[in-house]
This record gives C-alpha cells, structure tokens and sequence, in this order.
C-alpha cells in the first residue's frame, strides 16, 4: 500500500462519517417518502386559509356585473385583480366590504407608461391624460368605453 493513503484513508472516513451525521440532521422528516420533496409540505399547504374564490364565485351573486365585463375590453381580467382577495366577502358579503379601488393610480398599476409592456396594455401617462378628473368618471372599470 502507497504510504500516503495512511493518511488519506482515515480522512476520507471522517469526512464520509460527518457527511452522513450532517445529512441526517438536515434532510427534513418525509422527505422522499413520496419522491423527491417533502411529503408534509402537502398537508402544510393544505392547512393554508384560502383568500382568492374565482371569478364563478362573484358571478353567483353579481351576474349584472360579471356580464359587463365580459363584454368589454376588460374581459381577460379577474374581478379580484382589481376587488382585491374577496373570499372573506364571498363567505360573509354583509359583515366585511371589499375594496373599490377607483384612484388613478391604481389604473394606472397596468396603464401608466412602461416600456415593458407597450404593445400589451394600451398606455397613458398619468400626469397628462385627463388630470382633473379620477379614470372611473369616464372610463366605466367594468366596460371601459361603455
Ligand atoms: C353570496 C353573494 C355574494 C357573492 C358570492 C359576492 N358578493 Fe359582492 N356583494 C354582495 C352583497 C349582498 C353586496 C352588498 C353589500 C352592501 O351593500 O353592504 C355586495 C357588494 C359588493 C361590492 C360593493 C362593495 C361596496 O363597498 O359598495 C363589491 C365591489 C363586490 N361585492 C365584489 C364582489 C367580488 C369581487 C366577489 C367575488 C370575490 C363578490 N362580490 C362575491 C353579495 C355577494
Ligand atoms: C378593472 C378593475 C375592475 C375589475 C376587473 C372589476 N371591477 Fe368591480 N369595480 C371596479 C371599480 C373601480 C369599482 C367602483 C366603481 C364606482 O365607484 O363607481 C367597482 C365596483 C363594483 C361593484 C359595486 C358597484 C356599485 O354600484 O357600488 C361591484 C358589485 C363590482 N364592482 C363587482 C365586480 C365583479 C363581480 C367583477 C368580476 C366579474 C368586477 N367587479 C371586476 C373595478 C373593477
Ligand atoms: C390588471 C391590469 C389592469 C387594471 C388594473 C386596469 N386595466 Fe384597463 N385594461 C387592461 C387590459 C389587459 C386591457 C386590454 C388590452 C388593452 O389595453 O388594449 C385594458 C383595456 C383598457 C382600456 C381600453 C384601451 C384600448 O386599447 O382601447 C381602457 C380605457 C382601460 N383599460 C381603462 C382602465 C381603467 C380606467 C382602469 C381603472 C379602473 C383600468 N383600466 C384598470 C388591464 C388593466
Ligand atoms: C375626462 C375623461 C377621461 C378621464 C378622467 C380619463 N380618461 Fe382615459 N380616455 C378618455 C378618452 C376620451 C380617451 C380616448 C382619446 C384619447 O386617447 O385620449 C381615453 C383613452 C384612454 C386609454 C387608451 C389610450 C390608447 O392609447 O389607446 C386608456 C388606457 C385610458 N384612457 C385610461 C385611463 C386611465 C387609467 C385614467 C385615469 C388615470 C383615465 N383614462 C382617465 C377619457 C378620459
């Protein structure tokens, strides 16, 4: 035997022992129980409270507004990418009220000038289109040239 394997040997075998102590400690319970994850972070995510009901949720109780919508440029859009999350709302529609978000700004989230998305989302500059007045005045936000 090669005489520097005396001192290789020994150390390969502490760093395989350490390797395999550290890995016993790190690697999470149920982790590759099912395949290569964490098989309780199912039941973790299950345990998470819902925020988002869908759109079908709000049309049950507001077909009118659902209807606009869908008639009109904004049609792509989810009610509560502008609403905000409204499960409480849908559970409890009396106790809770849900956002209405008719500040320029907040239009001006997808509308005001971006390079990025120039050729997407029709744009305006904020500080020069219609100053005086708020978007909803003139822009109906479930129809916007109705
Ligand atoms: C079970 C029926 C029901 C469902 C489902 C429902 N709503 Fe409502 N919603 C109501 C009622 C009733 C009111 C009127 C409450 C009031 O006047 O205080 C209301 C009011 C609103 C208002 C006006 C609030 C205000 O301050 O004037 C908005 C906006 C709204 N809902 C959006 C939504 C969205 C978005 C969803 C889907 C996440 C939704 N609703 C689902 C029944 C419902
Ligand atoms: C582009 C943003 C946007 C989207 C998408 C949108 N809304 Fe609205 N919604 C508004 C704004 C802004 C107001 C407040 C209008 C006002 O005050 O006149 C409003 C008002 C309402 C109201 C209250 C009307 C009233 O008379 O007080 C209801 C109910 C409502 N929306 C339901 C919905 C539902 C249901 C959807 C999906 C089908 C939806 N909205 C999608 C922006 C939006
Ligand atoms: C989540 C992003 C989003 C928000 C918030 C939003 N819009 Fe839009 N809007 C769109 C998309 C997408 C279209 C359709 C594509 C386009 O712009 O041509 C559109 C179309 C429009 C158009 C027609 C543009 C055209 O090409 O003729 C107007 C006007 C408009 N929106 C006004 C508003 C107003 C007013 C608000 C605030 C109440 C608002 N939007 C909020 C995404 C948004
Ligand atoms: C005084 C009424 C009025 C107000 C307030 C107003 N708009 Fe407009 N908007 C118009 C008219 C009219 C047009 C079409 C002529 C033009 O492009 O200026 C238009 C056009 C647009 C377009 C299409 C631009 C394009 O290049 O096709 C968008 C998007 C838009 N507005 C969004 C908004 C947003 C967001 C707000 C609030 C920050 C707003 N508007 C406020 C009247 C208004």
């Amino acid at each position: 035997m090669p005489p520097q394997l005396k001192t290789l040997i020994p150390l390969f075998a502490i760093f395989i022992t350490l390797f395999l102590v550290a890995r016993y400690f790190l690697v999470p319970v149920s982790f590759g129980d099912q395949g290569h994850y964490r098989f309780y972070s199912v039941e973790e995510n299950k345990e998470k409270v819902m925020q988002y009901a869908g759109k079908d949720a709000c049309t049950e109780c507001h077909d009118d507004k659902a209807e606009e919508l869908s008639s009109g440029m904004h049609a792509n859009l989810s009610c509560e990418s502008c609403h905000g999350a409204g499960m409480i709302h849908y559970e409890n529609p009396e106790t809770t009220n849900i956002v209405k978000p008719d500040e320029r700004v907040f239009c001006g989230l997808c509308h005001s000038f971006n390079p990025t998305r120039k050729d997407k989302i029709a744009q305006i500059n904020l500080d020069e289109h219609n100053i005086d007045n708020k978007c909803i005045e003139c822009h109906n936000p479930h129809n916007p040239w109705e």
